[in-house]
């Protein structure tokens, strides 16, 4: 322990971040006291002014401001800390009318918040150079003692100054040991400083991501938009499919059929023989047209999967497959309906590539539970080269799983093997 900690130590004083960190706390105070100076004054002037109309503009003038400061003081953050908080939404009025822009500045709580920023952040900007800055100047003045002793001989020790009646003086170096303490005294110093300064910056993080983001709803509505999305995206592809399917099986099928009676009426009186055939190739057709409806409609819902789960249902997928498939399902317990769901049609699309791209003799399908995730993992000995960017499957499918906090992990080297690996949040 203590080895892994010494190095990181004695690499702190020189590290990039140490400094980027430090140079963040000494802008800190300039910027803090200019904003703050800002901001109060606008503010007050903005309050005295209410009587009259013309509080109202310079009220929401200041709070423009504010809001432009605040992305200053977003990019600096990113740039010398690396905290990356983005912008809120930009303030809109209803009309695009300037007093529709007031009353949504006004009315804005972002706004408010960046005013809020201006106000707390000065005090603490003093306070942080305050402490960075002596600790940053004493540590290393002192540590770099004996160098200025050597360098400047006649700084050294007021005490060393010895003066005669003459008027003639002389000096003397302090001993070695007061040196070397002073110099170690330093030291200490210049090793806390990186821990001292990177403490400060934590209340600095914390007031740039809580004051100057996006408000938490606001944030909320963007992730329920982006769902929303991925909802209706997968509803239009399932009803695509649907057409799709119902286009090129089961219609296509009542086609020839229709076309088979509409034969067999007309050889019914002449030969009943042929027309009892064709009624027989009708009735073969009304069966297969029959199972792809059911087919079908177990793709929209899968009857299987609901009745009996996931270890049937994908056995019965698996046997779809034109490989072989092996199916271990190990789960405790059923999911809720919605990931099971997921998991199900994850497996049928991944299994649908093996039968059409692998060229596979052979592919296993697990399905276990690690933690707080369900995993599933699609595996064939095919050719590979599976690659999302190509198709709408794998795409389509990360999509889905992105919904629900799920990952999708291809691993498809070319020449294979084809591992695909999806990870659900496990919810019962
Ligand atoms: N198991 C696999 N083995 C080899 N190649 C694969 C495998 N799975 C996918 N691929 C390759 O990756 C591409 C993308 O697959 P994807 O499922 O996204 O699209 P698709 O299957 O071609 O079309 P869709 O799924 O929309 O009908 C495929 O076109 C295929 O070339
Ligand atoms: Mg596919």
């Amino acid at each position: 322990m203590a080895d892994h900690r010494l190095p990181a130590a004695i690499r702190a004083p020189f590290e990039a971040r140490t400094w980027r960190e430090f140079g963040y706390l000494v802008l800190g105070l300039p910027i803090g006291v200019l904003t703050f100076g800002l901001a109060v004054s606008l503010v007050s002037a903005g309050a005295g002014l209410l009587i009259t109309f013309l509080g109202i503009p310079v009220l929401a003038g200041c709070l423009a401001m504010c809001r432009g400061l605040g992305a200053v003081e977003r990019a600096r953050a990113r740039g010398l800390l690396g905290l990356d908080v983005a912008a809120p939404a930009p303030v809109r009025g209803r009309t695009g009318g300037a007093l529709s822009w007031m009353g949504a500045m006004l009315k804005s709580g972002a706004s408010w918040r960046h005013l809020l920023y201006a106000l707390i952040h000065m005090p603490w900007a003093i306070f942080a150079f305050s402490v960075a800055v002596p600790f940053m100047a004493w540590g290393w003045s002192l540590f770099t003692y004996p160098l200025w002793q050597w360098v400047f001989p006649m700084y050294a020790g007021q005490d060393g100054l010895q003066l005669y009646g003459d008027g003639s003086h002389d000096f003397y170096l302090d001993s070695p040991f007061e040196i070397a303490v002073t110099s170690l005294v330093g030291l200490l110093f210049v090793l806390c400083t990186p821990w001292v300064v990177r403490s400060l910056t934590v209340v600095d993080r914390l007031l740039v991501a809580g004051l100057l983001g996006p408000s938490r709803m606001a944030n909320r509505v963007t992730e329920l938009e982006k769902d929303r999305g991925v909802v209706v995206d997968t509803a239009a592809s399932d009803l695509r499919r649907i057409e799709r399917d119902l286009h090129d099986g089961a219609q296509a099928r009542l086609v020839a059929l229709a076309m088979d009676l509409g034969l067999a009426k007309e050889k019914l009186n002449e030969d009943p023989r042929a027309a009892a055939r064709m009624v027989e190739e009708a009735h073969g057709e009304v069966k297969t047209a029959l199972q792809e409806l059911r087919d079908l409609a177990r793709g929209i819902h899968p009857a299987v999967l609901t009745d009996r789960g996931l270890d049937a249902a994908l056995s019965a997928v698996a046997s779809r497959c034109t490989v072989p498939v092996s199916v271990e399902v190990d789960l405790p317990a059923r999911p809720v309906p919605a990931i099971e769901g997921i998991a199900y049609f994850t497996v049928s699309e991944l299994l649908q590539n093996v039968s059409k791209h692998s060229g596979a003799r052979r592919a296993w399908v697990d399905v276990w539970r690690s933690g707080s995730r369900l995993m599933l993992q699609v595996r064939d000995d095919g050719r590979g080269g599976a690659d999302a960017a190509v198709g709408s499957g794998l795409a389509g499918l990360t999509e889905r799983l992105d919904a629900v906090d799920g990952v999708l992990a291809v691993d498809s080297p070319a020449g294979g093997p084809t591992t695909v690996t999806a990870e659900l949040p496990w919810r019962v």
